[in-house]
């Protein structure tokens, strides 16, 4: 039962709350917070910058005591304001830079390598990487592991990688990289993905062009979201502990706010895990 005037609310700005990896993670932070009569808001900023800043201001007009973001490219300066105006501020899917901010990760250096390691070890000597714009932390961050994993394979990226970049990462982002995949003269045989959404899409562009998966084109994606055991060609991905991630970054929140001055910032990394299923498995 609720005491009056006990309620208080957190806020958490993710990149975009239709993206399920993003769902699940806000499901792991209501798990936390429902334990402590704390409510949630909840925004997408869309990797917008600006976006971001105002759901900031806006949650800080509510009133809220603290807030979980993953930040946009180049919204550093406005959390810091906000921190400085007294929000407690955890960085949600990304590693902080500074010591008195508290950050929740996953490893996506290592994760992406972990796929690439994957179709090499296949057979696979070229390999498509439908990715989002660089300056996204998570595509940046794995473009270097899936560099690093074809490296230290002996493999020269000029020749094994064919990079496409995609304005959007969801399904649509994912359909027009493949289409761009399929017109290259000398096709890839595997496509790794950003996400498991643009994964979708590539294979919903692979199977409008009749494009066998895995026999003629194998398939990963990335963060192994609930609905990749479940597609009709069983998707191969990467696995993030989205529930875990979420529910920590709320406890570091609330840890944060309970213990004051006595608490300790920490900057939490998880290690991905590769999920093989049939959009990869030859067999
Ligand atoms: O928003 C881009 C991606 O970053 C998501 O798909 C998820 O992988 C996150 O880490």
């Amino acid at each position: 039962q609720l005491r009056a005037g006990t309620i208080q609310t957190v806020g958490a700005i993710v990149l975009d709350i239709a993206n399920p990896f993003f769902t699940e993670v806000a499901r792991g932070v209501e798990d936390r917070l429902a334990a402590e009569d704390y409510t949630l808001m909840l925004s997408s900023s869309d990797e917008d910058p600006e976006r971001e800043s105002r759901y900031l201001r806006l949650f800080e007009e509510h009133g809220v005591q603290g807030v979980m973001v993953t930040p946009s490219a180049g919204s550093i300066d406005a959390l810091l304001a906000a921190r400085d105006r007294g929000v407690d501020v955890v960085l949600l899917d990304a590693t902080s830079p500074f010591d008195d901010i508290s950050s929740v990760a996953v490893d996506d250096v290592r994760g992406a390598a972990l796929a690439i390691e994957h179709l090499v070890a296949l057979g696979h000597r070229r390999i498509a990487f439908v990715n989002g714009p660089l300056s996204i932390r998570q595509c940046a961050d794995r473009r270097a592991g899936v560099l690093q994993a074809l490296l230290a394979a002996g493999l020269d990226p000029e020749r094994a990688l064919v990079e496409v970049t995609i304005g959007s990462l969801n399904a649509d982002g994912g359909e027009e990289g493949i289409a761009r995949v399929l017109d290259e003269s000398d096709r890839p045989t595997a496509v790794f993905c950003v996400n498991d959404l643009a994964a979708l899409g590539v294979l919903r562009g692979l199977r409008a062009r009749d494009v066998a998966v895995p026999a003629e084109m194998a398939v990963v994606g990335y963060d192994d979201v609930t609905f990749a055991s479940m597609l009709t060609v069983p998707l191969t991905s990467v696995r993030q502990p989205t529930h875990q991630l979420g529910w920590t970054a709320a406890d570091l929140l609330l840890r944060q706010r309970t213990e004051g001055e006595r608490f300790q910032h920490q900057r939490v990394q998880f290690q991905p895990e590769l999920v093989v299923r049939g959009s990869s498995d030859p067999n």
